[in-house]
């Protein structure tokens, strides 16, 4: 036997072993969940089901509920989200040892970007298409918030959105499939670790299910209208990717889908979900989406409501207590079978014995470990790590940036300079007993980088909303001081987030004529803008010299801020949602359909697709993100013009670093199939390479395009090629394509 035979063969049987094992344990806990099972009446079962708010904070309308102590005692309760920390969760825990059976509780809570430590927002996050980086600031929530004695959080949320009016655009990857469920995987692999029981993992939940992001007019909790094709195409992906990297349960969501509420809806939760996709973990409906069916006007009443909702596959009910208050009845009409409560109340016991809860009800409950994680120096230095490679640099005229020790005089000002909340974002966790000095503001974070050479002052100049102009004139006379002006302006943090959509995307207030006033004075001005979703400010990007869209960057906003203003990191951003000219033009993305009088040519627009006022393309294109440095593109090399179905062929490309920094570029790849029995989108994202070179520096990067990128759903929603020609164009941007080939798959 040949030493490469060995090896293949040893390492075939440790991958067969390692299934098997995998395989064990999977029967050991299922025989586990079968014994337990056999000793629980149907009202204990009914109470797995049942999830309620703790009473320390609410992330919707709370019910107050004098006795949940009492109900946990009896084996009424499953579950609790919204309580952190060690006393507190031990403290639930304790009570529920009191219960006949000693189910352990769950914990969930929505650790979106962070725990203690804060990171970018999502959708900032998203901004570095970096996988190992968003898959690391997931790890870290998960440690510091499982310390916290946290099992599950209700996250990452992947619903596309292509419309910034939606407040939770923030809480996602974007507008694209491709990158979303790249996004999707590494966030789940971040919070869940390798394995399920790790002491320092948590349960993710990809939500909301489905569709909720393509809300009508933007409005949160809207109804949803679209085509299977556009369900599947579009908004189904990130869930795939979720459940092919395991994410442990799924929560459903509040919008219609074409006029059934997802809650009870069959189609998405047993027919995709649990059928064609088998998720073996168990869903959870979102806060109170079981009772808001009766709003809805698809069922009449509660006791319809929980029929409606648990017959389409809802395990858990989240604080609407139709589950509890109704199921035993209907099981006793025969409305619902035993089987259907047994299945659900199966997958939510299965999590809590990988968990390890039933061997430990108290394993994620040790106040040293608590303190430890909480207090861990890799957690902030990781999040100005990410913060930094999350920062858009959208211009750069006359290349301003990055700032030097030739400016001995900064003015700094804005009503974000000495925020410190602000910095957050919408979804951070009100950590008990902890304190929000820890943010770094970025009035703090800019200091602490100046030499003790240069100068910084401050005006605040305006409010962020509001008519007040006021402290217009003090920011010029201090900007009049100085040799460069950094303007802070943006949103409140609480502008965007869960029922925070905004008809109105404009920077709000008079911040953008508080610009208009400095740059009276004729001093170069640098704009950081801070918000939770593409915002549109003409003026800004008309008129200011230079611009980074900070977004919401957390903890470290400050540092990671510093760093990019003075080139410590060179940015390396790319939207990864289009940011419009005006709300006019929503919905807005770059994989539109080129129609029948397509929109080419912006000057000839009376027989085109477009608006006969504005351009129909956006201020800033998804992929779009600049550099301290310049990427020149060359050599495109396809291995083979021609290929037959099933195979592959090989795109080249080198990529030279012609500026003088050191720096990173995202290189794209777009394909656009030619002819397709449903219409296919001008380009569609298939792939990208994130690569650092010095200046000077070239390197050669390839691409391998097969049947997967090739393929899309047909009218049968079956996952097909189909033979023609087909455009490979290489980017970095979806509207900056450099070079472009074609080929044809016989
Ligand atoms: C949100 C969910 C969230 C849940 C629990 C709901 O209002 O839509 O995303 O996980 O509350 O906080």
């Amino acid at each position: 036997m040949n030493i490469r035979f060995t090896i293949i063969l040893l390492l075939i049987l440790s991958v067969s072993f390692q299934s098997s094992l995998a395989q064990n344990k999977r029967k050991s806990v299922d025989q586990k969940v079968d014994s337990l099972m056999l000793l629980m009446t149907l009202e204990e079962k009914i109470g797995q089901m049942n999830q309620y708010n703790d009473d320390q904070s609410a992330t919707g309308p709370e019910t107050i509920d004098p006795d949940k102590a009492g109900q946990i005692i009896r084996g009424e309760v499953g579950s609790l989200l919204n309580c952190n920390g060690t006393v507190r969760t031990a403290g639930w825990q304790k009570v529920a040892m009191q219960s006949r059976l000693k189910i352990p509780l769950l914990f969930g809570q929505d650790v979106v970007h962070g725990y203690k430590t804060t990171f970018p927002i999502p959708l900032a996050e998203a901004c570095s298409w970096d996988m190992e980086a968003i898959e690391l600031s997931a790890r870290i929530a998960a440690t510091e918030a499982s310390a916290g004695g946290i099992h599950w959080t209700f996250a990452p949320m992947v619903d596309i959105a292509r419309d910034p009016r939606w407040g939770r655009v923030m809480e996602g990857a974007g507008e694209d499939p491709y990158l979303g469920s790249l996004i999707a995987a590494a966030r789940v692999k971040g919070f869940q670790g390798d394995q399920p029981g790790e002491v320092n993992s948590l349960m993710a939940c990809a939500k909301h299910f489905a569709a909720y992001g393509a809300a009508i007019g933007g409005r949160d909790y809207n109804s949803v209208d679209m085509s299977n094709r556009l369900l599947w195409e579009v908004y189904l992906p990130p869930f795939k990717a979720a459940v092919d990297a395991g994410v442990a349960t799924i929560m459903n969501s509040f919008n219609d889908l074409n006029g059934i509420p997802a809650t009870g809806n069959q189609y998405l939760q047993r027919e995709i979900l649990k059928g064609k996709w088998n998720f073996s973990g168990f869903v959870v409906s979102d806060w109170g989406s079981v009772g808001e069916m009766i709003n809805h006007g698809s069922v009449a009443d509660e006791y319809e409501a929980a029929l409606s909702a648990v017959t389409a596959g809802c395990d858990m009910d989240m604080e609407s207590r139709c589950y509890k208050n109704n199921l035993l009845r209907l099981v006793k009409e025969n409305k619902v079978p035993l089987a259907l409560i047994d299945e659900a109340v199966r997958r939510i016991l299965r999590k809590k014995f990988e968990l390890g809860l039933f061997d430990d009800p108290f394993k994620y409950c040790n106040p040293e470990r608590e303190q430890k994680e909480l207090n861990n120096p890799a957690h902030p230095a990781a999040a100005r790590k990410i913060a930094a490679r999350s920062i858009v640099l959208l211009k750069n005229q006359d290349h301003l940036l990055p700032l030097d020790n030739s400016y001995k005089t900064i003015a700094f000002i804005g009503p974000l300079v000495k925020a410190v909340k602000q910095n957050k974002g919408f979804w951070d966790v009100e950590v008990q007993g902890v304190d929000s000095g820890f943010i770094v503001s970025q009035w703090e974070g800019l200091k602490r980088r100046l030499d003790a050479g240069t100068n910084l002052l401050y005006a605040k100049g305006c409010n962020i909303d509001g008519n007040n102009k006021d402290g217009f004139d003090e920011a010029i006379a201090v900007a009049a001081k100085s040799d460069v002006v950094i303007l802070s302006i943006g949103e409140r943090r609480d502008m965007s987030g869960e029922a925070k959509s905004r008809s109105n995307i404009c920077i709000p207030g008079v911040q953008e004529d508080l610009l208009k006033a400095l740059l009276t004075t004729g001093k170069p001005v640098i704009v950081l803008i801070n918000g939770g979703r593409p915002m549109v400010f003409d003026y800004t990007a008309e008129h200011a010299n230079a611009i980074l869209y900070t977004w919401w960057l957390g903890s470290e906003a400050g540092n990671a801020i510093a760093d990019v203003l003075f080139g410590d990191y060179n940015p390396s951003a790319k939207l990864p949602i289009s940011f419009p000219r005006s709300v006019g033009q929503i919905p807005i993305y770059y994989s539109y359909f080129n129609t029948g009088r397509p929109a080419t040519d912006d000057s000839n627009r009376f027989y085109n697709s477009s608006y006969n006022d504005l351009s129909i393309y956006p201020r800033y294109e998804f992929g779009f993100g600049l550099s301290y440095t310049s990427f020149a593109y060359s050599n495109l090399q396809l291995s083979t013009k021609k290929i037959k179905a099933g195979e592959s062929l090989t795109a080249s490309v080198t990529i030279t670093n012609t500026g003088k920094y050191e720096g990173e570029e995202i290189v794209q790849l777009y394909l656009k199939d030619k002819v397709g029995s449903i219409v296919r989108p001008v380009k569609e994202l298939k792939d990208f390479k994130k690569i650092s070179l010095k200046p000077g520096e070239s390197k050669t990067i390839s691409f391998i395009i097969g049947k997967e990128k090739l393929s899309f759903f047909n009218q049968n929603l079956e996952w097909v090629t189909e033979p023609g020609e087909f455009s490979l164009m290489i980017g970095a941007s979806s509207a900056d394509i450099r070079l472009e080939d074609r080929f044809e798959l016989l």
